[in-house]
């Protein structure tokens, strides 16, 4: 049986939260391999809402085995409590459902504090990130400084890795960005006060998977945030510090790449981001407001309100080359519902140059304006279209034209916030 990533090809926020519960019906195991407690994954079922910031989405689905991997940074008070959370709303009451790989490194206090402190004095050249640690924790992975998951449980370890990490951060903290100190027993006796409710969680995740492979597992891997905040491929610097795409869903779990088989690209029908960086198609006028206002689009993990823009053909094409796409499930479609006409952004003008392909210089992008294609709009509410047929022939004709565009099928077809309000073309365990 196939395995399915699940990837964002914009800046995050796509709706991916919906389309990994709505598959993981398919799946045994549901694996985050990227990001930490930045993502705000948010899923509506019956009249509840629910938002996954590092448990995956499955885990809202009984019977299914969830994985954190070892690509994700992960925050252990907020994790407890989002446990608490989702247990107080009746979900995951088996505590074997959930398992944490040993490798996954942690975010630490310093890693917050020097997260916010930074920003606070980057001033206008802030990159507005979530404040949740997590680059300064990504950095101290790649540097080889990083608490692992299954450190907590080494006590001599555990001591020796904070009182010498913190050695060097504490200077930073005061010396360079004028913060107070962090006291090393403080830090190691607030860690150590969790270790009690961790202890059933960690696994060796790649052996796990590997072995799920051997016996023919359905696996669904949860990507988190969006293409264009990939550290390597997206809006550099205004990125995450993590790989986004889909690749990553090998490195970040410990599977081989040959293990993952159909990638589903997650695509709002409009565009949205967060924090700072280049938009291209950004809508500073009512059209943006009535996008923000229509789709919720605030952040969950923030608040922050999401900057809106038209569909973004050069984003998701872009997106579809690095992650090698299989198939799109197109969000949020009802939210258009009631503009007259509706824009796509097939190429950047550039003084003479029409660019096609995303560039990688951000100054190149500042002397661009998108080139539009207007198409026409509907005025239908699409809320409780159940079947593609029944959609507005604009909508339909809009969907088309972006299938025609992108080169590849829109699988699914989200038209509001629940579970049931989602038109399946063809189920990505099936084929794509
Ligand atoms: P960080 O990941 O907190 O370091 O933030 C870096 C950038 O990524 C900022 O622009 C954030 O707003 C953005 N970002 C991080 N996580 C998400 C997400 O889940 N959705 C959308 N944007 C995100």
């Amino acid at each position: 049986m196939p395995n399915v990533v699940i990837v964002g090809t914009q800046w995050g926020d796509e709706g991916k939260g919906k389309i990994v519960d709505i598959l993981t019906e398919q799946a045994d195991i549901v694996v985050r391999f990227q990001g930490g407690p930045n993502a705000g994954h948010t899923v509506v079922i019956g009249d509840t809402k629910t938002i996954l910031h590092q448990i995956p989405s499955g885990i809202l689905n009984s019977g299914k085995q969830c994985i954190i991997g070892n690509g994700v940074v992960l925050d252990l008070a907020t994790l407890l409590d989002e446990i608490r959370q989702i247990r107080q709303q009746g979900y995951f009451t088996d505590p074997s459902a959930l398992k944490i790989s040993e490798n996954a490194s942690l975010i630490m206090p310093w890693h917050k504090k020097i997260d916010i402190a930074r920003e606070r004095k980057k001033g206008k050249n802030k990159i507005g990130t979530t404040g949740r640690g997590i680059g300064p924790a990504y950095e101290d992975k790649v540097a080889r400084n990083a608490i692992r998951f299954g450190d907590i449980f080494n006590d001599t370890l555990l001591r020796d890795k904070i009182e010498t990490t913190l050695e060097e951060k504490n200077f930073y903290l005061t010396s360079y960005l004028g913060e107070e100190p962090l006291n090393a027993d403080a830090v190691l006796n607030a860690l150590t006060a969790l270790r009690d409710e961790l202890r059933s969680y960690p696994v060796n995740a790649s052996l796990y998977l590997a072995e799920a492979v051997g016996q023919g597992k359905n696996i669904l891997f949860e990507g988190a945030q969006g293409t264009m905040l990939d550290v390597d491929h997206g809006t550099y610097p205004f990125v995450t510090s993590s790989n986004t795409t889909a690749a990553q869903a090998a490195i970040g779990s410990g599977v081989g790449p040959r293990q993952l088989h159909t990638i589903v690209g997650i695509t709002k029908a409009y565009t949205t981001r967060v924090g700072e960086g280049p938009f291209p198609t950004e809508l500073t006028d009512a059209t943006g407001d009535f996008m923000r206002t229509q789709g919720g689009e605030f952040g969950s993990t923030t608040g922050r309100p999401r900057r809106c823009g038209w569909f973004d053909l050069v984003v998701v094409k872009h997106a579809v080359r690095l992650n090698s796409i299989s198939c799109i499930a197109l969000t949020k479609l009802d939210v258009l519902s009631g503009l007259d006409s509706i824009n796509i952004c097939t190429g950047y003008r550039c003084g003479e140059t029409i660019l096609h392909e995303f560039p990688n210089d951000l100054s190149v992008l500042e002397k661009c304006v998108p080139v539009y294609e207007t198409v026409p709009g509907w005025k239908e509410d699409l809320s409780n279209v159940s079947s593609y047929g029944d959609l507005p022939q604009a909508a339909k004709s809009y969907v088309a034209r972006l299938e025609a565009l992108t080169g590849v099928p829109m699988c699914m077809v989200s038209v509001g916030v629940k579970r049931s309000q989602n038109i399946m073309r063809s189920n990505p365990f099936d084929a794509c």
